[in-house]
């Protein structure tokens, strides 16, 4: 104890890019800094350490790791006992080190399921760093959560799909699923400290799968999907208000999983990646559904809830795409009606399928050109979609307040403002709409 005490007057600095997952990593590394009495700093040159979590999804989220490790490298020449960290993506997915060798003054370069040997390899560089004894799993470092009333509940990583674009699979490795009871325990004690919201995190969330020892409640009505399963004893969970979770994949979007979609505590939104309409596209992705399939899928969730909110990710510009194969995307989207997609221009990702085996064949301008038609679309359809709220009651989980409006995320996850207190912090409030923008609702508390 008195050897961590003294390491009370070093100073820690984590930035984070990409996902939820990563920033959820984020809050186990933070737990793991503040378990060796380190101290938080939002100033890097304030920082005895710095740790970067990486994102590797696109190739301007590393453009941003080497920019920020020059930076510190200069700081370096001013603070020589500084000791940069870079975890995260990179890490994972660098097996020869050509990203490392592009960092500039990085002293550790491990991937996340590496740190909980953190406090080891910190205490080698400075010995006056004292470490710590931690789980051998890193996703039982609980995390340090700065919300009271939401919480990250990451319940799976890695992924073994495979989609030809994408990088997770190396840089994260293959599927890995925690025990029910884990996730249950976690859940619990975050209810019991106030947690009113979770957001379960997976890659392919839905394609969670029990330990063979892992034990359900004899009244589960699910009896085929583990995932559907998990929603139902989360469900249970006496103070919790909201269940969300990210990333669905369609192929495992069964007929339990949509039927859990009507769970009560379940939030009226789900995010279901589409990633093309085009099943040529979809095809050499290797997304393993076709448009017809994910529009079936699409069409049973809205007979189960007819006014649920629908997000996507769709990535514009892949290898060989067309007029007519984006042509098709643009008419799924105006078919799914969708509320939100996270429009991406493709980028090429070394080690990947795609970046081996095809032509990065779209220009830029072609790229861009896409992606302006989508996010119009986008905008003109939210905005329909948006004002059919008003006048409508909406339930909305307060997180923020400024000049006298309270801000938060109603059910279908849009962002409503309303003129209230700061008492309502944390608080399930009821709000009728008055005016609905693209981004933002604004109403009055009933
Ligand atoms: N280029 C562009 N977007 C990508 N995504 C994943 N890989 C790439 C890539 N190489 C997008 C997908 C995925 C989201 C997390 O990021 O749409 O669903
Ligand atoms: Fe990447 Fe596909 Fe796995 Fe999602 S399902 S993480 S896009 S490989």
């Amino acid at each position: 104890m008195k050897d961590q005490q003294e390491n009370k007057k070093f100073h820690y600095h984590i930035i984070t890019f990409g996902c939820q997952m990563n920033k959820n990593d984020s809050e186990r590394i933070e737990s793991i800094f503040e378990s060796m009495n380190m101290i938080s700093t939002d100033k890097p040159e304030e920082a005895d350490v710095i740790l970067m979590n990486s994102c590797s999804i696109r190739e301007s989220a590393e453009d941003r790791i080497y920019s920020f490790s020059h930076e510190f490298a200069k700081l370096k020449e001013t603070k020589p006992n500084l000791i940069v960290a870079v975890t995260g993506c990179m890490p994972g997915r660098d097996k020869d080190g050509t990203l490392r060798k592009r960092l500039k003054g990085v002293d550790l370069f491990f991937p996340t399921k590496d740190v909980i040997m953190m406090p080891k390899w910190l205490s080698e560089l400075n010995p006056e760093l004292r470490p710590i004894d931690l789980e051998l799993d890193y996703l039982s470092v609980k995390p340090h959560v700065k919300s009271k009333f939401q919480a990250f509940v990451t319940i799976q990583t890695g992924c073994n799909q495979f989609c030809t674009y994408c990088v997770v699979p190396y840089a994260r490795g293959m599927e890995v699923n925690r025990p029910l009871k884990d996730i249950l325990d976690e859940v619990k004690s975050l209810v019991n400290d106030g947690c009113l919201e979770i957001t379960l995190l997976g890659q392919i969330v839905n394609h969670w799968l029990a330990k063979e020892d892992d034990k359900f409640s004899p009244n589960n009505p699910y009896t085929q999907n583990d995932f559907a399963k998990l929603l139902w004893e989360l469900n249970q969970i006496e103070g919790l208000e909201r269940i969300h979770w990210t990333a669905p994949h369609p192929i495992h979007m069964d007929d339990e999983v949509i039927d859990a979609l009507t769970l009560p505590k379940q939030l009226n939104f789900i995010h279901l990646p589409v990633q093309s309409g085009s099943s040529k596209i979809l095809k050499k992705m290797n997304r393993k559904h076709t448009r017809e399939l994910y529009l079936e899928k699409i069409k049973k969730i809205r007979e189960k809830k007819p006014d649920i909110a629908i997000g996507t990710d769709i990535i514009v510009g892949f290898c060989d795409e067309t007029d007519e194969d984006f042509a098709e995307t643009i008419s799924l989207y105006q078919e799914c009606d969708f509320d939100i997609s996270y429009t991406a221009k493709y980028s090429t990702r070394s080690g990947t399928t795609a970046d081996k085996a095809f032509a990065d064949n779209i220009t830029q301008d072609e790229k861009k050109k896409r992606w302006f038609e989508l996010q119009h679309l986008m905008e003109d359809i939210v905005l329909r979609k948006n004002q059919l709220y008003l006048n409508k009651e909406v339930s909305v989980l307060v997180d923020t307040f400024k000049n006298g409006m309270c801000g938060g995320n109603s059910r279908e996850m849009k962002r409503i403002n309303f003129p209230g207190d700061k008492a309502l912090i944390g608080k399930i409030v009821k709000v009728i709409i008055t005016e609905a923008g693209h981004w933002i609702l604004w109403g009055k508390v009933l």
